[in-house]
């Protein structure tokens, strides 16, 4: 192993739900409100200095359109990391990011280090004001909002995956997602 400098691959899974936002977010610390679709999947690299060392992260961004599927093993294949996100505007965005746990849980590096990201949390923020602010639907949104967080939790849990609730539009989380990840992938 090189003493300054270790390597790492991480690979992005899942729809329409902010893949490439969080990347951007994370390499270029942008963020577009009319992000296009990815076609096949975008390559990035960014380093992070995790205590002593700089860590380099190589990123496939790959594309969550169904039509794309039978691509996704040639970028996991061999990453030693892999964030799941879902939109948690969006359940079926959730129940596509248990897909993916499930073949990379198959398929994977059975020493690969999996993060779920529950992306767009500052739209559950906006939900929480709005349920504040109006006096129809508070008890329900909010209950709602804490159901899912720790349905998404206990998901990750059983299933060895740490979890955060990310937003690649205010930056919540963006960088601690990775920065966790590259002390997970130290102590391996
Ligand atoms: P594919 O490439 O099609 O698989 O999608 P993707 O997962 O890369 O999603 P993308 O980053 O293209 O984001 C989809 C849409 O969601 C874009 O319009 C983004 O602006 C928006 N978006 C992404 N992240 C966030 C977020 O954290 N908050 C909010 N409010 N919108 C977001
Ligand atoms: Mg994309």
């Amino acid at each position: 192993r090189p003493c300054c400098h270790d390597i790492l691959r991480v690979l992005l899974g899942d729809v329409g739900a902010g893949k490439s936002s969080l990347v951007l977010r994370f390499v270029k610390g942008q963020f577009v409100e009319f992000q296009e679709s990815t076609i096949g999947a975008a390559f990035f690299s960014q380093t992070l200095a995790v205590n002593d060392a700089t860590v380099k992260f190589e990123i496939w961004d790959t594309a969550g359109q169904e039509r794309y599927h039978s691509l996704a093993p040639m970028y996991y294949r061999g990453a030693a990391a892999a964030i799941i996100v879902y939109d948690i505007s969006n359940q079926a965005s959730f129940e596509r990011a248990k897909k993916w746990v499930q073949e990379l849980q198959a398929q994977g590096n059975p020493n690969m280090v999996m993060a779920l990201a529950g992306n767009k949390a500052d739209l559950l923020d906006a939900r929480k004001v709005a349920a504040e602010a109006s006096s129809s639907f508070p008890a329900i949104v909010t209950r709602r909002n804490v159901r899912q967080w720790h349905e998404a939790q206990v998901y990750a849990q059983e299933n060895g995956l740490f979890f955060m609730e990310t937003s690649a539009k205010t930056a919540t989380n963006v960088n601690d997602i990775f920065y966790e990840i590259a002390k997970r992938l130290s102590q391996v």
